[in-house]
Order: C-alpha cells, then sequence, then structure tokens
C-alpha cells in the first residue's frame, strides 16, 4: 500500500536547486543530505555574497579611511544589522559578532560568571545539552567555587519541567539551556521555562544553536537575557555566529578578550574599552564569513522561517513513520514538540557500521554521541544514527534513507 504523502510547503522543493552542494554523485549515488543538524549546505546566494567581497571589496573593517575599507565595513555591519532584525534584538548593539555559539557560551562564562559568581551559587542546566552548554560552566564552576546543577529529562527526551522548577531556588544564577537538542530534536517550552525563571531571579542564556534554522526567533518575545547561536546551522559560513544579549547586561560585563578594535584608547597607564558591541571584538573579525551570514539571513527570510516551519514539521512526521515502518528500528528521542532531527537505532548495529553502509548509497547521516554524551548516557547507549531534516530536503531523500537502513538490515541479518 502507498504512504500518504505529506503536504509539502509547494516552493520549498524548488529550493533545493539553490544549493550546489547537493547536486553532486557520492560513492556512485546522488546525494542525499540529511546531517544539517551537524552542518547545513550554504545556498548560492551566500556562496556568490562571500565571493564577491573577495573580490572586490576585502579590506580591514573599521580601520581605514580608503574606500575598500569603507566597503568591507559596510557590508559587515550591515550583516549586524540583517541579524539584529532577524532576532528582533532592540539593539545592534546587543549582537555581539562571536566564531558561533561556543565561543558565545564561553562569553557569557568568562564575562559574566566568572566575575560574579562565587562559592555557594549555583548554575543550573539540563540533561539535554550539547557538551558546548557544559563544559564552559564546568570550567568556570572550577574557577570560581560555584556549583553546576542539572534537571533530568524524561524517556521521550523531554525536560522534566516540575523538577526544572524544584531546582530554581535562591543559589542559582544563571540557568542554561538549549531551544531546540541536537542530539534529540526535543523543542523546549522556552516560554514557559524562562517566565518560572524569571520570577526566581535568574538570569537565562539559551543555546540556539539549533533553534535559529528551524523557527522563527524573537529575543524580546522569549524575554531570556542571552541567546546563542551559530551560522552554518543555519546555512551560512562557518567561524561565523552571535551572541545576543540584553544591553544593560552587555554593559556591565567586562571584555573578554583583549586586542584592536575593542579599544577606544590605550596607555600604559589605562585603556578605554569601546563601546558595545565591539567591546567583546578583539581583533580582525570573520569579515567574509559575516557577510556570508548577512546573506543566509535575506535567504532565510525570502524563504519564510513559518514556510521552512511546516515544511520540516511534515517531512519530519513523514520520516518518522516510514521508520516505523522498518523492522528492528527504536527512535531515540519522541518528544511532543520535536524539531526535524531524529535519532535511532537499527537492531544492534553499531552506529557507525550503520553510517558506513548509508553512506556507500550516497546518504549523509550523522552517527556518535552528538557532543551531547550525557544524552547519550541518559539512554544506555554509546552513540545513535542521526538524521536532521533541513529546508531542502523531500520525500525522495527520506525513501533513499529508508532503502538504505533496509539494505543495512539484511547485510547485518
Ligand atoms: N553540534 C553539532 C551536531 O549536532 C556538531 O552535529
Amino acid at each position: 500500500m502507498n504512504q500518504p504523502q505529506p503536504t509539502l510547503v509547494a516552493d520549498i522543493a524548488a529550493c533545493r536547486n539553490d544549493f550546489p552542494a547537493l547536486n553532486q554523485d557520492v560513492n556512485g549515488h546522488s546525494l542525499v543530505y540529511l546531517d544539517s543538524a551537524a552542518s547545513a549546505q550554504q545556498p548560492l546566494a551566500v556562496i556568490e555574497a562571500v565571493a564577491r567581497y573577495q573580490n572586490d571589496d576585502h579590506a580591514n573593517v573599521h580601520r581605514g579611511v580608503h574606500t575598500l575599507s569603507h566597503r568591507a565595513t559596510e557590508l559587515y555591519e550591515g550583516a549586524r544589522d540583517k541579524l539584529r532584525k532577524f532576532v528582533n534584538a532592540a539593539s545592534r548593539a546587543e549582537i555581539v559578532l562571536t566564531s558561533g555559539t561556543t565561543e558565545s557560551i564561553n562569553l557569557v562564562a568568562q564575562s559574566y560568571c566568572r566575575p560574579t559568581l562565587r562559592s555557594g551559587d549555583q548554575i543550573l542546566i539540563t540533561w539535554l545539552e550539547h557538551h558546548s552548554n557544559i563544559v564552559p560552566w564546568q570550567l568556570v564552576c572550577e574557577q570560581t567555587g560555584a556549583e553546576l546543577i542539572v534537571a533530568p529529562i524524561n524517556d521521550r527526551g523531554e525536560i522534566e519541567l516540575d523538577e526544572l522548577y524544584a531546582l530554581m531556588t535562591g543559589p542559582v544564577k544563571l540557568l542554561s539551556l538549549s531551544h531546540v537538542s541536537n542530539a534529540l530534536g526535543t523543542v523546549n517550552p522556552l516560554r514557559e521555562i524562562i517566565d518560572r525563571a524569571k520570577k526566581a531571579g535568574i538570569t537565562v542564556l539559551i543555546d540556539g544553536a539549533q533553534g535559529v534554522p528551524h523557527m522563527t526567533v524573537d529575543v524580546q518575545a522569549l524575554d531570556c537575557d542571552f541567546y546563542a547561536f551559530s551560522g552554518h546551522k543555519m546555512f551560512g559560513p562557518t567561524g561565523t555566529g552571535v551572541l545576543w544579549g540584553r544591553e544593560a547586561l552587555l554593559e556591565e560585563m567586562p571584555p573578554y578578550k583583549g586586542g584592536g578594535d575593542m579599544i577606544l584608547e590605550v596607555s600604559f597607564d589605562n585603556t578605554v574599552f569601546n563601546d558595545l558591541p565591539y567591546k567583546f571584538e578583539a581583533g580582525t573579525p570573520n569579515i567574509s564569513g559575516t557577510i556570508g551570514l548577512g546573506a543566509a539571513v535575506d535567504y532565510l527570510q525570502s524563504v519564510g522561517m513559518d514556510n521552512i516551519s511546516e515544511h520540516e514539521k511534515a517531512l519530519h512526521e513523514y520520516l518518522v513513520d516510514k521508520l516505523a515502518g522498518v523492522n528492528g528500528i527504536r527512535l531515540i528521542g519522541t518528544a511532543r514538540n520535536q524539531a526535524s532531527v531524529q535519532s535511532f537505532m537499527l537492531n544492534d548495529i553499531h552506529p557507525h557500521d550503520l553510517g558506513t553502509i548509508v553512506d556507500h548509497q550516497g546518504i549523509a547521516i550523522r552517527t556518535g554521541h552528538h557532543c551531547a554524551m550525557p544524552v547519550m548516557q541518559r539512554f544506555g547507549l554509546s552513540g545513535t544514527a542521526r538524521a536532521s531534516l533541513g529546508l531542502y530536503n523531500n520525500t525522495d531523500d527520506v525513501d533513499r534513507l529508508i532503502l538504505a537502513l533496509e539494505k543495512a538490515r539484511q547485510i547485518f541479518a
């Protein structure tokens, strides 16, 4: 019997042609790319924006009176303005350009937490977190004597909200949690969690690395204090990212790194730091990458974040239905609100073997612990296979994955 086809957003089908990397054969088969949660492919508009800058406009930013430096600065600062609108920040001073989510979180750990936390204070995270949202807090706890505490998750991969709220007590100074789990796809109920944290007087950081590619993000509506994200998960270049922070908090925070561009005046007696956001942007930044990230924002907005969410939701449901039809599949992560990221096991086949077999058929999935070892430990696994769907995927991609999994099952039967 034929499976009913999901209703996908019609125009999105055409977007696939915007991504040159998808149009190639891998191991003798046309490529099926199901690893966007690790790094998304880039549309031609992004590649061309970077190439145009490299060809015609390259110079350092904020430093020159010459024409190329002006052009580079305009393009680079233009990208900051686009990013401000993209997450609805109140001001461009709140958009700190970083190398990615990891740097953004480390910045908060070292510049917000390190000077203010002391023994007896706590930082609260959850079992769902990526290592980037665990290790920076472990480091700062070691530096300050503060304690890291962790809220549990249930068998679906959802945060146990009652237990999270019970942990929100006086000593907790910061709550840091993901918008969307990279390993399980769980979409956390941020509004409710942030409300509870605010009532308890807790500062909130959201790791948005897996949030921004899938849905509209409005930092003012969320009412968090920091929101960190990466360019390469949202179809932009690697080595780019953003820390959004409330201006009043960023103002209070000391610089995280010293160097050029983050100062107004330097003498051996005294250094005056630059205004926001430059205070946190020491050294020559990733100019070409950030310009590419600005082009990625334009691209996402031209497709429409709501269209992307709708398309991915329908495709994820199709994937889950199809996986359910494969004998021996066990879904890892079955949250009631899930983004288009799906971990699974197939019988007792090691995920790396599974990844290799499907790669031989031209299909790219991620296997292993997904930089989220505690999540794996929670499910008693060393790793999973994970298919992550992006705006450019379609039902044929899912069908190809299913055929490849059937083949793997036969090989290991
Ligand atoms: N954090 C990235 C992932 O989930 C690398 O694959």
